[in-house]
């Protein structure tokens, strides 16, 4: 999202869910979720093994569009935007939302190709600075 689409309000929350519902297939995951997550706080979501809680994570930045048969039914708002509006630009989303995973997660390089990946990625440190010592 750029700046122009950035709608954000004082006082809104950060992620908004309502009635929002996520399904694998038949298969109910996260079953009409309402809650609201304010910018500048930490929350955290708590439930047994298997309730929903990381796909819950996982559709704040889309990744589980990559699940084939998921879809999802209600609203995912992010600073008042519909995530799931077809206007919403998942590269760009994802940019301001990541995820850290329970497992690391690395690429098929080297460990210091891995712990390098990001800033290089994002243009913060020149290739000579990531590899000085
Ligand atoms: N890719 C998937 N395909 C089908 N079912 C899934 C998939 N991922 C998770 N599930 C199912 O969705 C439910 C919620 O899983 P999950 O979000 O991983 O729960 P939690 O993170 O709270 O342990 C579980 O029943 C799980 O088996
Ligand atoms: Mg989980």
């Amino acid at each position: 999202m750029n700046k122009d689409e950035d709608n954000r309000t004082e006082n809104q929350s950060h992620v908004e869910a309502a009635e929002f519902s996520i399904f694998y297939g038949a298969k109910q995951a996260v079953n009409r979720a309402t809650l609201s997550i304010p910018s500048g706080e930490v929350t955290a979501i708590i439930g047994p093994s298997g309730c929903g809680k990381s796909t819950f994570l996982r559709a704040i930045n889309r990744m589980n569009d990559l699940v084939p048969g998921c879809r999802t039914e209600g609203r995912l708002l992010f600073d008042g935007q519909d995530l799931y509006s077809p206007h919403v630009d998942v590269v760009t989303l994802r940019r301001r939302v990541g995820m850290v995973f329970q497992r690391a997660n690395p690429f098929p390089k080297s460990i210091f190709d891995n712990v390098a990946y990001g800033p290089r990625l994002h243009g913060r440190v020149s290739r000579a600075d990531c590899g000085r010592k």
